[in-house]
């Protein structure tokens, strides 16, 4: 096949280069457009358009792949720790166990945060949503280490780790200032999800026990949300980056962009849907037949997906852990969702269209018996993609070719006529 595109525009033809991936992926590279035609790609929310070349994370949405730096999704959850993850994402390599021990030690070592950091927490108020103050204490981390360039050689690994440290710690105490019970400071004898857990739910008069059930299923929904290559806030932390903004800012714009209820939102809607059947008193057999109706509007939450259209490999490696932690809970809105995933499963209308549980059905029900309330769940979800951020910013930040980003425009507005003096306008 030629590795040239021939776009013709009326008579004239012009040649583009076409650039294949390494798993075969094809692109017309359309760099030169513009010089060469004057016309621009008009992409809205850029569905067809490579914004970059990447060797992070590679996704076959109809085959249900989803590999890092090359390792399937399944032997990674299988074999790895989140931690381990981190390093794999980072550095390209998966660590021998000396560097993975280091890099652990670094990681405990960095749990701490700047003391008077919490005096940002005292002045929200006590029920301001925890994304708001996590993107914010990100962002001001920023000013504690405002001299060093986070993309230095000597720093982006210190600024890397700085990050992936703290993160767990500014997001518990974002839960205890909304719940009103004292900040619990981080243990450096745990591990990393076991310490998170404990500052989530310690309290200074009762003696904490780990759930090491839990502390695993977590650690496992932290590696399963680690990349997914160029989606909404990846491509934010990018765009931001592509200025020379900071690592801290870049990625704290990367956490407002997975605020939205269309990105990092949808395990909430998930528990939305179940607690709004609870106290509807609605029956299962009612859900579906609204879900299947296209005169409503109403979607079976967490079923589906928008790049995954045979199954979510996330969701199959998270199922087992699910029905584990589900098996010993009572809680009736568990109960529901497992009869309601079963009764979809058996359906006509899902079975038809392939429609599965997808990873956010399974994480929402875990963060649920874990004892996270719904609006942690997409703190949780930034926890996990931290490390995804910060090796698409350094991954962009390396390119020599990188240039800031800034996307063209088709303008639909006024042709060009006179300022009229204000007594004059109607
Ligand atoms: C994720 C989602 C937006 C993908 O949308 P999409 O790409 O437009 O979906 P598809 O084109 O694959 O849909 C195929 C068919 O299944 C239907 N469908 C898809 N998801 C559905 C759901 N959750 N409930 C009911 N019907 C659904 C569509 O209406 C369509 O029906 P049709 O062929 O009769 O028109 C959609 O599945 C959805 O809204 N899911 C629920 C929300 C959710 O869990 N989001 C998190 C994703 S990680």
């Amino acid at each position: 096949m030629s590795n040239i595109a021939e776009i013709k525009v009326g008579e004239q033809t012009y040649q583009l280069p076409l650039i294949e991936g390494s798993e075969g992926e094809k692109a017309i590279d359309i760099r030169k457009l513009r010089a060469v035609s004057g016309l621009v790609a008009l992409d809205e929310g850029f569905a067809n358009t490579g914004g970059c070349s990447s060797s992070i994370t590679f996704i076959d949405g109809e085959k249900g792949i989803l590999h890092h730096r090359g390792y399937p999704i399944e032997q990674v959850c299988d074999h790895a720790s989140f931690l381990e993850v981190c390093y794999l994402l980072l550095f390209d390599k998966l660590p021998t166990q000396q560097e993975l021990s280091e890099f652990k030690s670094e990681v405990s070592d960095n749990v701490l945060v700047p003391e008077e950091i919490k005096n940002f927490y005292k002045a929200f108020p006590r029920d301001a949503h925890p994304m708001a103050l996590l993107s914010s204490v990100v962002c001001s981390l920023s000013s504690y280490y405002q001299h060093e360039d986070s993309n230095a050689p000597d720093h982006f690994r210190k600024t890397a780790v700085r990050l992936i440290a703290k993160l767990p710690t500014l997001a518990a105490w974002a839960y205890k200032t909304s719940i009103g019970e004292p900040l619990v400071y981080p243990d450096s004898n745990l591990g990393y999800t076991e310490n998170f857990l404990k500052m989530m739910f310690s309290v200074p008069n009762k003696t904490y026990q780990t759930n090491t059930d839990m502390a695993k299923a977590l650690d496992k929904l932290f590696m399963l949300h680690a990349d997914h290559e160029q989606n909404c806030s990846a491509t934010t932390v990018r765009v931001v980056g592509s200025s020379e903004a900071n690592l801290y800012a870049s990625v704290a714009a990367g956490i407002c962009a997975l605020w939205g209820p269309l990105h990092g939102g949808a395990n909430q809607k998930v528990l939305e849907m179940l607690t709004g059947i609870k106290e509807s008193g609605g029956t299962i057999a009612e859900c579906l037949e609204m879900a299947k109706d296209k005169g409503n509007s109403f979607r079976l939450m967490g079923f589906g997906h928008r790049v995954y259209k045979n199954f979510d490999p996330r969701a199959r490696v998270i199922k087992a852990d699910c029905e584990k932690l589900l098996a010993g809970s009572d809680d009736p809105l568990l109960k529901i969702a497992k009869n309601l995933c079963d009764s979809a499963l058996q359906d006509q209308y899902f079975i038809d269209r392939k429609l599965y549980p997808n990873v956010d059905f399974y994480s929402g029900l875990i963060y649920r018996a874990i004892g996270i309330p719904t609006d942690m769940f997409t703190v949780m979800f930034a926890i996990g993609r931290l490390p995804g951020w910060i090796s698409q910013w350094k991954e962009m930040m390396d390119n020599p070719e990188r240039r800031i980003a800034r996307p063209r425009q088709i303008y639909t507005g006024a042709t060009p006529r006179d300022f009229p003096p204000i007594s004059q306008r109607g």
